[in-house]
């Protein structure tokens, strides 16, 4: 058994919400359509990770930035919800909170328009004036759609304080999309964990696939990564460290919505490395809840909590029980 404590992440990643409209036909350039149904839904690589953390039974604290409007409300209402601690939820009063604007039609397929809004906002002072809670963490968990000296900071106030980091190099979109070079402090990260795209990206290779991802992941730990984990949906992933290289596949189960699948794997990746030192055993736990958020509609309300994920792994045989709550 592992002792009983409660696990503490931090994860920093973008906020954002989603105003969904449901319509029978996407309109194109210069058509209108009628909308049959609206949602808002907090969501984001920021409060998605942090809710499935929190759902797997660690204290979290998230670090983000929104805007001074009413969407910046609804994302604290929803955080409050899922017990994530919002005392360095930061607020730029001239800037709108991040806002994904969906159009669904009737077969289900989406046109999805993004605007990053105050996330972009996120300086390294924000991260200095959470210093206090970063170094009392077990993990820090970090998206890369922020801006990069924001980034950068974070890495280097997790290690200056002995706190593991996780890292998912995904980039910021559009025009203000860095090229080049990641920042080197990125390989300082304990774990790596790009998609097969990012690892592609990377690496500055043309495309990366089931079988390039063992290389593309020795070549992240030669550059520094104690450990690189490629996720390739359902493909499940591969995981690379000074012990050699495992493929973990994915579970089996009935896609329902792939949306929030990226983050529940991070969430429920860090919740369990926040109590175990053990990287194999930390994917096989994240796969699951990978894998069954994928199970329903959308992607914050469609986390599995820390039963769900024990379930689906107790049916497949596989014993892992991490501490906390
Ligand atoms: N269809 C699926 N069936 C089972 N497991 C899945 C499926 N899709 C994803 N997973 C699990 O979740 C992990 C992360 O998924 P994926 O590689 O698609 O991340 P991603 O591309 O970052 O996703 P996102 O677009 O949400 O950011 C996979 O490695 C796998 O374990
Ligand atoms: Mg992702």
């Amino acid at each position: 058994m592992m002792p009983e404590r409660t696990p503490s992440v931090v994860v920093i990643g973008g906020t954002y919400v989603d105003m969904a409209i449901r319509c029978r036909q996407i309109p194109s350039a210069g058509q209108s359509a009628v909308g049959s149904a609206l949602s808002y839904t907090p969501t984001g690589p920021g409060p998605n990770q942090a809710a499935q953390a929190a759902l797997c039974g660690c204290q979290v604290h998230l670090i983000s930035k929104v805007g001074g409007d009413v969407f910046a409300q609804m994302a604290r209402k929803s955080l409050a919800d899922f017990d994530v601690n919002i005392e360095h939820l930061f607020t730029s009063p001239a800037k709108n909170t991040g806002i994904v604007v969906t159009l669904v039609d009737a077969l289900g397929e989406n046109a999805v328009c993004t605007y990053s809004g105050a996330n972009s906002a996120l300086v390294p002072q924000d991260i200095q004036a959470a210093e206090q809670v970063i170094s009392e963490a077990d993990v820090c968990l970090i998206h890369g759609a922020l801006p990069q000296e924001a980034i950068v900071a974070a890495i280097r106030c997790a290690q200056v304080h002995g706190v593991k980091v996780i890292l998912n190099p995904a980039r910021p979109m559009g025009p203000a999309r860095p090229q080049g070079e990641l920042p080197a402090e990125y390989f300082l990260a304990d774990i790596l964990i790009p998609n097969l795209y990012e690892a592609a990206d990377i690496t500055d290779q043309e495309a990366a696939n089931i079988h390039t991802a063992k290389l593309i992941g020795s070549e992240l730990v030669a550059r520094g990564v104690r450990a690189a984990v490629i996720t390739m949906g359902k493909r499940g992933c591969m995981v690379v460290d000074r012990n050699g290289a495992d493929h973990i596949p994915a579970f089996g189960v009935e896609l329902v919505d792939q949306a929030g699948r990226g983050d529940a794997f991070a969430g429920a990746l860090a919740a369990y490395y926040a109590v175990k030192n053990d990287v194999r055993e930390a994917v096989k736990f994240a796969s699951a809840a990978g894998a069954l958020a994928c199970t329903k509609f959308g992607s914050i309300e469609a986390l599995p909590t820390k039963d769900e994920i024990i379930q689906l792994l107790q049916k497949e045989d596989i014993d892992l029980l991490p501490g906390g709550r």
